[in-house]
C-alpha cells in the first residue's frame, strides 16, 4: 500500500483520493465482530459510489437513492436481489422501467404517492413487487405509522405487493446508546402492533443507525462499547426477523485518504498560510466549518513537528470560508509537499461545492488488497459543466 502511495505522490501533480480495499475489508470484519450475529449489512451507496465494486460480496445489500446510483450499481455487477431502491424522490419513469424489466430487489415507499405508483405498476405488469415502507422520524422522509398501517390493512386489495418490512433512518453521527434504545423500542413496538392488529410479520427491519466516525483531533469515540451496547439492545428485542443495518460513513470513511499539494506559502498580518491545490470543495468532514475543528492529517514523508509555529491551511477557492486547518503545528514544509487527510472515504468527496471556480475534480485511486493502485477516475474538468453552449443544435 505505502509503495503504491509513494508512486502516486511522484506521479500526481494535483489533488487525489485513495480508497484502500484492505482497510475496507478490515472495517467490515470489525463491524461484523461487534454487531448482532443476525444483522446483515446494507451499504448506503451515497457515502462513496467508487467503492461499490469493492464491496460486492462483502455486504448483503446496497441502498440506492437515485437513477445515477442505480446505474453505478448495475455497472458494478451488483445482483438486483441485493438492491434496495430507496430515496425521498424516485423518478416515476425510472421506477416503471425497473418494474417493467422484472426488477427482483426491494423498492422503498417513502410516501403514499410512491406506494400507489407501485400498486399501479404491479397491476399493469402483472408482477410482484417487494416494497419496504419507510417510517418517518418526523422529517420529510418516510410516512407516518398510521399510513403504513393503512397500507398493510389494505394489502389484500394489492396481491402484487409484498411488504417485506420497515425501513427507518433518523440521522447520522449518532453516539447515544439511549437514543438507539429509544428508537429500537419504538420500532419493536410498531412491528408488534402490526402483528397484533393485522397479523403482519415483518421479515426485515432495515435500520440506518447513523453510526459515528471520529474525524477530529481530540474527539473521543469508544466504538467497541457503543457497538456492543447496540448489539445488547438488539438482542433484547421482541422482533426476531432479519435486521439489516444501512450504513454509509461507518463502512466507508476509514478506507479513504485525500492528498493535496502545498502550492504557496505566505504570511499575512502575522498569520502563516499554506495554500493547497484542493480545498473545502473536495474535503467535507461532517461537523466542520471554517476549520473550527482539526481533522486528522499529516505531511507526506515528514513527521518531525516544529513546535511553536502555527499554520493555517487554505484551499484554492476564492472564498474566505476555504480554510481546511487552523493553528496547526507542522513539520518544516515547502511548496510541493503533500498533505494527507485521513477518514476521507465517506461523503468527503461528493458533498463539496465542486462546481465553484470551475476547478478540476481530483483523480481517484483504488488500492487493491495486493497493494497495487488502480486509477478509477482521471482528474475531471468541471469547466465543461460551467461553459454555456449557445451553439447547441436547435436552440
Ligand atoms: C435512508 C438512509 N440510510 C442510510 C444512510 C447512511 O447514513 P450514514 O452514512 O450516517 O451511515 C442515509 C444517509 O443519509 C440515509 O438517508
Amino acid at each position: 500500500m505505502e509503495q503504491a502511495i509513494d508512486r502516486l505522490l511522484k506521479e500526481e501533480s494535483s489533488a487525489f483520493y485513495v480508497f484502500d480495499t484492505a482497510v475496507l475489508r478490515e472495517r467490515i470484519a470489525y463491524l461484523r465482530r461487534h454487531l448482532p450475529e443476525r444483522a446483515a449489512l446494507c451499504y448506503a451507496v451515497k457515502a462513496n459510489p467508487f467503492i461499490v465494486r469493492e464491496l460486492k460480496g462483502a455486504v448483503e445489500r446496497f441502498e440506492i437513492c437515485s437513477p445515477g446510483e442505480t446505474e453505478i450499481c448495475m455497472k458494478a455487477g451488483i445482483d438486483p436481489e441485493e438492491m434496495v431502491i430507496s430515496g425521498v424522490y424516485k423518478t416515476p419513469s425510472v421506477t416503471e422501467e425497473l418494474v417493467r424489466g422484472g426488477f427482483t430487489g426491494v423498492i422503498t415507499a417513502e410516501s403514499l404517492t410512491q406506494y400507489r405508483q407501485l400498486c399501479e405498476l404491479s397491476e399493469k405488469y402483472s408482477c410482484r413487487i417487494k416494497v419496504l415502507p419507510r417510517l418517518t422520524n418526523g422529517s420529510q422522509f418516510g410516512m407516518d405509522a398510521e399510513d403504513i398501517e393503512n397500507i398493510i390493512a389494505s394489502l389484500p386489495e394489492h396481491p402484487g405487493i409484498e411488504i417485506t418490512g420497515i425501513q427507518y433512518f433518523s440521522g447520522t453521527q449518532k453516539t447515544s446508546l439511549k437514543r438507539f434504545g429509544r428508537e429500537l423500542e419504538q420500532l419493536d413496538r410498531f412491528m408488534g402492533e402490526l402483528k397484533e392488529r393485522h397479523g403482519f410479520e415483518a421479515k426485515y427491519l432495515e435500520y440506518g443507525t447513523g453510526f459515528p466516525v471520529a474525524y477530529f483531533e481530540g474527539e473521543e469515540l469508544d466504538e467497541d462499547t457503543l457497538l456492543d451496547g447496540f448489539t445488547e439492545l438488539v438482542n433484547s428485542m421482541e422482533f426476531k426477523g432479519e435486521l439489516i443495518l444501512e450504513l454509509g460513513r461507518s463502512i466507508a470513511a476509514s478506507c479513504g485518504r485525500y492528498f493535496t499539494h502545498i502550492v504557496d506559502i505566505k504570511r499575512c498580518k502575522g498569520v502563516d498560510y499554506a495554500l493547497v491545490d484542493g480545498g473545502m470543495h473536495q474535503l467535507v468532514y461532517f461537523g466542520q466549518y471554517m476549520a473550527m475543528k482539526k481533522p486528522l492529517f499529516s505531511v507526506a514523508g515528514k513527521s518531525e513537528i516544529i513546535p511553536g509555529k502555527q499554520w493555517t491551511v487554505c484551499g484554492a477557492l476564492c472564498s474566505m470560508n476555504d480554510i481546511i486547518v487552523k493553528q496547526a503545528e507542522l513539520p518544516e514544509i515547502e511548496t510541493g509537499d503533500v498533505l494527507c487527510f485521513e477518514n476521507a472515504g465517506a461523503y468527503c468527496m461528493t458533498e463539496g461545492i465542486s462546481l465553484l471556480l470551475s476547478r478540476d475534480l481530483p483523480a481517484v485511486y483504488i488500492v487493491k488488497e495486493d497493494g497495487s493502485a488502480v486509477r478509477v477516475r482521471r482528474t475531471f474538468e468541471t469547466r465543461q459543466l460551467n461553459t454555456p453552449k449557445y451553439e447547441i443544435e436547435g436552440e
